[in-house]
């Protein structure tokens, strides 16, 4: 699989790295919130898995599927998010995504959130890429800012593929070209 990837953005070891100082932030600002990790799959499924194992503080989890892109590299605008198997209301919720990209998956997850009353609503992204940004949205806790190219692994796919691969690298352009 690593003959598909041009190049490696960040190896096991920095993306060790990067989530220890995402989870050194999170400890410190939950003490005494009611925490509720929000798990977006399938991207954040690796991320979330690492990051709330550093988390040194009472937390609960909940995963809710989005999904836009239908196996292309363009989003399609129309986010499907599934339905929420508990009851948000009252909980700091931390958003966990592998990507903010767009913006769009964030921004219709923010205001379906909304609707179910929690104490907060933050997000934690482990890249941001805002050089493709389309609506108005930050993450609250940054992994890292990346270039516009198309990268695949620790949770993110290509055509549900490559989300294994244990770093972060840039997809050569003649797989999805
Ligand atoms: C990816 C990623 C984010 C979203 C970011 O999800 O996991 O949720 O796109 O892009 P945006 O900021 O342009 O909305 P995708 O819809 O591909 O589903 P997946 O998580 O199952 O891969």
């Amino acid at each position: 699989m690593k003959n598909d990837v041009l190049k490696i953005l960040f190896n096991a070891e920095q993306i060790e790295e990067i989530v220890n100082g995402l989870a050194k932030r999170i400890t410190n600002d939950y003490q005494s919130k009611k925490l509720c990790l929000l798990c977006v799959l399938k991207g954040s499924l690796v991320f979330c898995a690492d990051l709330m194992r550093k988390l040194d503080i009472p937390l609960e989890i909940i995963c809710v599927s989005a999904s836009s892109y239908k196996n292309s590299t363009i989003t399609s605008g129309n986010v499907e998010i599934s339905k929420l198997s508990e009851n948000i209301e009252g909980y700091d919720v931390l958003i966990i995504e592998d990507i903010l990209d767009t913006g769009n998956t964030l921004s219709n997850m923010v205001k379906y959130l909304k609707t179910q009353n929690p104490a907060s609503i933050a997000i934690c992204t482990m890249l941001d890429k805002p050089a493709r940004r389309k609506v108005d949205i930050e993450g609250d806790y940054v992994g890292a800012v990346i270039p516009d190219e198309f990268v695949v692994g620790y949770g993110l796919d290509y055509d549900q593929k490559y989300r294994h691969l244990p770093y972060i690298g840039v997809l050569k352009p003649e797989i999805y070209n």
